[in-house]
């Protein structure tokens, strides 16, 4: 019965405009007594043949509609702006800035459009203080309370927000999905009848998950794939916080948003190159390589840590959190094929300064780097970077956008960029200066440790 229900719309006879509920006057045209009961299959038929099968190259993609954040870093994740009609699900674990990152985009959203700010967790009172805390308070801006979907709805209804925010998922009942909130069905329910309302509205809305550390809640999980982009907020050291994309139905999901949690809500990071970066008056220490990584638009320079100890009771573990721990274990048995290097009786843990998770393969050669160094105490040059993947058979492979890599290195007061052969020596010499850092050109791991540690090589192998 309430599928037939839901399949009717009031579309106004003189302009084609559609409305979920009968009106008395049309809001698009301002006739009166335009609007009559139409099957929603037809009224979309109509508009533009949703329901029926269409040439490909007859189909209108109308412009796209794109709402500035008011937030860079947000924009450069979503691919530049949020969608109209779009669902976003934002996740992270419980204090990590969610609601004050949505707070901050309602709030300096660039539309003239109503905003909606939904929450199941904290009272209208609690929200006012933080918005006037954090200069949120705006005209258009309009805040509910309630963790009823019905309700919510029948908000959604009575505002018609151009963007609204639901914090959070989890908090969300329907009568119809069973009475607790939180399960898998609820979310999966509430998610679905969020995306299909803003699907209808042309409006779009995000929807706040908590995910704790292990990020394996079934819940939210179980809506990733109703909605269209995912964006995950992640802690990095100390106020750092991480915003990226796993999913993006109308960008790239390799994009990296950077923010710092300060006294008057999260200030973006816009300069970020160096950020993760140790400066050091003297030279480094045994265990650190720094590698340029290509991070969604951007590429950034982040030393990576390394320290091995031997492992007790012949047991030996992995402590990588930033990286892989798979990845670290395979580079170590890499390093001890092909250069000797003993690693199979020791304790490894790798970090990332900043706390950056790493993801992209380029950082392979600069991660087998800081474990040499620091299984043999022999330190990497100061002025030295790595990028690279690594194969098992211990050959350096290409990593893409080296040029740029050597570029920001050299921005940094980085000489020299070891890494997969590129460029013919002509080529090179041909772009001078302009060219940044020198990339040394290396074709497998024994290779590069030669290029980095020179004549220490053998020092560390006598070890
Ligand atoms: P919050 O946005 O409530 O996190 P979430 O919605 O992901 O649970 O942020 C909570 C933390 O952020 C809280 O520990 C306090 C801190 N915080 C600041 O440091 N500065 C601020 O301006 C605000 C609003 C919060
Ligand atoms: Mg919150």
């Amino acid at each position: 019965m309430s599928a037939k229900k839901k399949a009717l719309v009031y579309r106004c006879s003189s302009c084609g405009h559609s409305e979920p509920k009968w009106l008395g006057r049309c809001p698009e045209c301002g006739q009166w007594n335009t609007l009559r009961e139409t099957a929603l299959a037809q009224a979309r038929a109509e508009r533009g043949g949703e329901t029926f099968p269409l040439p490909i190259a007859s189909i209108e993609t109308g412009k796209e509609t794109r709402i500035p954040t008011g937030s860079a870093e947000m924009d450069r994740v979503l691919g530049g702006g949020i969608m109209r009609g779009s669902v976003v699900l934002l996740g992270g674990e419980p204090g990590i800035g969610k609601s004050t990152l949505l707070l901050q985009v309602l709030a300096r959203a660039a539309t003239k459009g109503r905003l909606l700010y939904i929450s199941g967790e904290e009272s209208p009172a609690q929200i006012k203080l933080r918005a006037e805390r954090l200069g949120c308070v705006r005209d258009g801006l309009e805040v509910f309370c309630s963790g009823d979907l019905g309700l919510v709805r029948a908000a959604l209804d009575a505002v018609r927000p151009t963007v609204a925010v639901v914090d959070s998922i989890q908090t969300l009942r329907a009568d119809e999905a069973g009475a607790v909130p939180g399960t898998a069905n609820q979310i999966k329910y509430c998610a679905m009848e969020l995306t299909s309302w803003a699907k209808e509205h042309d409006s779009a809305i995000i929807l706040v998950a908590h995910v704790t550390k292990e990020g394996i809640i079934a819940g939210p999980k179980a809506a990733e794939h109703l909605v269209d982009a995912v964006l995950g907020f992640e802690q990095g050291d100390g106020d750092m916080r991480v915003l990226r994309a796993s999913k993006n139905r109308f960008g790239s999901a390799e994009e990296v948003g950077l923010y710092r949690m300060g006294e008057t809500g999260l200030e973006e990071v816009s300069d970020a190159s160096g950020l993760f970066l140790v400066r050091r008056e003297d030279g480094m220490p045994a265990g650190a390589a720094v590698a340029p990584v290509h991070e969604g638009s951007r590429i950034l320079l982040v030393e990576i840590q390394a320290l091995t100890v031997p492992a007790k009771a012949g047991l030996t573990r992995v402590y990588s959190e930033r990286i892989d721990a798979a990845r670290v274990s395979r580079i170590a048995a890499v390093l001890e094929k092909h250069t000797g290097a003993r690693f199979s009786d020791q304790d490894i843990y790798v970090n990332v300064a900043g706390g950056i998770r790493l993801t992209e393969p380029g950082v392979d050669l600069a991660l087998a780097c800081a474990l040499y160094s620091a299984r043999s105490g022999v330190a990497l040059p100061k002025d030295v970077v790595l990028a690279g993947e690594l194969s098992l058979a211990g050959e350096v492979r290409p990593v893409r956008q080296m040029r740029r890599r050597a570029k920001a290195a050299a921005a940094l007061g980085f000489s020299t960029l070891v890494g997969p052969p590129g460029e013919t020596e002509a080529r090179r010499s041909d772009r001078g200066s302009e060219a940044g850092a020198e990339w040394k050109g290396v074709r497998t791991i024994k290779e590069a440790l030669k290029a980095v540690f020179g004549a220490r090589v053998h020092e560390a192998e006598k070890d």
